[in-house]
């Protein structure tokens, strides 16, 4: 889950890291008061989670209260390669800005371990950097057990060759950092730039956090970092209701066990979707191992809330679950459905095939639901749900 930058800064300002003051608003009027009280002036920044927000205009310098709400009335509401500002932040304005640095702490997943970023050369995007001046870019590995310790940052402070009369500084920032990237469960941490101000004193300016969501439970407060505002409605019930559900733009919905199955059948259905008008999948939904009536019925309810999905395709590969299990959890959710008023409208396509799909394919001919069809293949089945779609 990436945050925006006022979370990240939150965070940051809870383990030590130095930062300005900052407050974020969604109206222009709210600008004013901040402003005064960070005395007469401020810096207003788009908060959107995608790069390059300077560069676009959405950061912005204000000599005055009424400065700041004529650019947080500019910011608000623009759009930044694609995302819409819907709130900003009313920064204290840094000091003169002598230099401008990069620190980072991410997983590197192809080594296989954790990795530190960091660049003298920073304010600029670092991939950048990177690709113009690799050496001007040190990277080194953490080990996940012995982590940044005072010696592990200075370490990584002499191989970007921070200079000396603020390497005591780059170095508690680095260890603070850490802190944050392990108490947080962080998969990513960044600080762009990290200024030194006219005083000598070392600021993060601008900070991008991703926390990882297997953490979650670790982490109640988590729960109010999530973008409300950018969730789509079906994907946010999804979520409420535990399902593994992703929102796309077709006309089948799709419900199946296992994340590979769900995916195959994405790309079965797509195919087979060519010959019948170009229908797509309408969803990602993996209801997982166990798939009781009462998973199975949240999980169309999900998918039949969806005004775009004009067939279901359920597709099942018994296993542990056999597939009789899974067939009664379909009978019972449509009978779950129709008991509250959920009626189930649009037809059913129905493939089970695994552990004990003979008997499966039974309950469902005998239940003999008026829009529910039985196809014994996969590409049969998908191919039926697309017809059905394209109606
Ligand atoms: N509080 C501040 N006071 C003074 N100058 C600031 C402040 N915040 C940012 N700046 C200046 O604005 C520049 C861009 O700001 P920032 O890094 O926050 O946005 P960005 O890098 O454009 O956004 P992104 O990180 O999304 O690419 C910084 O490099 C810095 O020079
Ligand atoms: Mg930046």
């Amino acid at each position: 889950m990436d945050l925006f930058e006022y979370q990240a800064r939150d965070l940051f300002a809870k383990h030590g890291v130095p930062v300005l003051a900052g407050e974020v608003i969604d109206t222009p009027e709210a600008a004013r008061e901040i402003t005064e009280r960070l005395g007469g002036k401020s810096v207003v920044k788009a908060q959107v989670k995608v790069g390059g927000r300077g560069k676009a205009g959405g950061v912005k310098l204000a000599a005055s209260a009424d400065e700041a709400v004529a650019r947080a009335t500019d910011i608000l509401g623009m759009d930044i390669k694609g995302h819409t500002v819907h709130k900003v932040m009313i920064a204290e304005t840094a000091p003169e800005i002598v230099e401008e640095y990069y620190v980072s702490f991410l997983l590197d997943r192809s080594n296989r371990t954790f990795l530190s970023i960091a660049s003298v050369e920073g304010g600029m995007e670092i991939e950048e950097v990177a690709a113009t001046r690799p050496e001007a870019v040190a990277k080194i590995a953490i080990d996940a057990i012995e982590g940044v310790d005072k010696a592990k940052a200075e370490e990584i402070v002499a191989a970007a060759k921070f200079p000396a009369e603020v390497a005591d500084q780059v170095a508690d920032v680095l260890v603070k950092l850490w802190e944050v990237f392990v108490k947080e469960d962080a998969l990513l941490v960044e600080v762009n730039p990290l200024a030194k101000v006219a005083s000598g004193a070392v600021l993060a300016l601008d900070g991008k956090v991703s926390l990882d969501e297997n953490a979650e439970f670790r982490h109640p407060d988590f729960a109010e970092l999530h973008d409300r505002a950018a969730a789509n409605p079906l994907e946010a019930a999804a979520k409420a209701k535990g399902l593994n559900y992703v929102k796309l733009d077709g006309e089948v919905g799709i419900i199946g066990n296992g994340a590979g199955l769900v995916m195959s059948t994405l790309d079965v259905v797509a195919y087979a979707g060519e010959k019948h008008g170009n229908v797509k999948p309408a969803n990602f939904l993996d209801i997982g191992g166990g798939a009781s009536a009462e998973v199975m019925a949240n999980g169309l309810e999900i998918i039949l809330g969806d005004p775009d999905v004009k067939s279901v395709f359920v597709n099942v590969f018994g296993g542990i679950t056999a597939c009789d299990e899974v067939a009664n959890g379909i009978v019972q959710a449509l009978a779950l459905l129709a008991s509250k008023g959920e009626e189930v409208t649009k037809p059913l396509v129905v493939r089970l095939d695994g552990n004990n799909a003979e008997l499966g394919r039974k309950i469902l001919s005998d239940a003999n639901h008026p829009l529910v069809q039985r196809v014994d293949t996969m590409d049969g089945a998908a191919d039926k749900a697309a017809e059905l779609a394209a109606k």
